[in-house]
């Protein structure tokens, strides 16, 4: 079993960024912990980040290679990429949104997602351990069939 997780723009910062919103962990210790439920649960995880839109929509495209489920906290595309929704409609495979906020209880410009349209789960506001409820969810679902 195959699970790709993408981060995007400014999640490379976590932990320093805005730590009363986002916590202290770093990506790091979310990529490691991940990995750890992966290996107990038997998945792949492959963990990636970036500052770019286009680079985003290439690993979702790419996941048609193979990949099971993905994972996708996309950050502030969420309110703004039709690029992403469209490329997210394009994989088959299991697909959930993160965030580690809860972007409904913040900004107005927070409130609409594009991307959640395109996925089969939401999971928002329960801080990074949001990230480890959808992996087992996933492997979960995933096994089942
Ligand atoms: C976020 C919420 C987004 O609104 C914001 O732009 C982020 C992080 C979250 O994980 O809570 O960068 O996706």
């Amino acid at each position: 079993m195959k699970i790709r997780v993408i981060n995007g723009p400014n999640l490379n910062l976590l932990g320093q960024r805005e730590p009363e919103i986002y916590g202290k962990d770093s990506l790091e210790d979310i990529k490691t912990t991940l990995s750890a439920i992966g290996k107990k649960m038997g998945a792949e995880i492959d963990f990636v980040q970036s500052n770019h839109e286009g680079e985003i929509i290439d690993w979702i495209q790419d996941c048609r290679n193979g990949f099971d489920g993905l994972i996708i906290n996309p950050a502030a595309y969420t309110h703004s990429s039709v690029a992403l929704h469209d490329a997210l409609l394009c994989f088959e495979g299991l697909k959930y949104e993160v965030h580690i906020s809860n972007p409904h209880a913040r900004e107005s410009f927070r409130q609409t997602s594009y991307v959640s349209p395109a996925v089969n789960g939401v999971i928002a506001g329960l801080g990074v351990v949001g990230y480890q409820v959808a992996l087992r969810t996933m492997i979960e679902k995933l096994s089942d069939v």
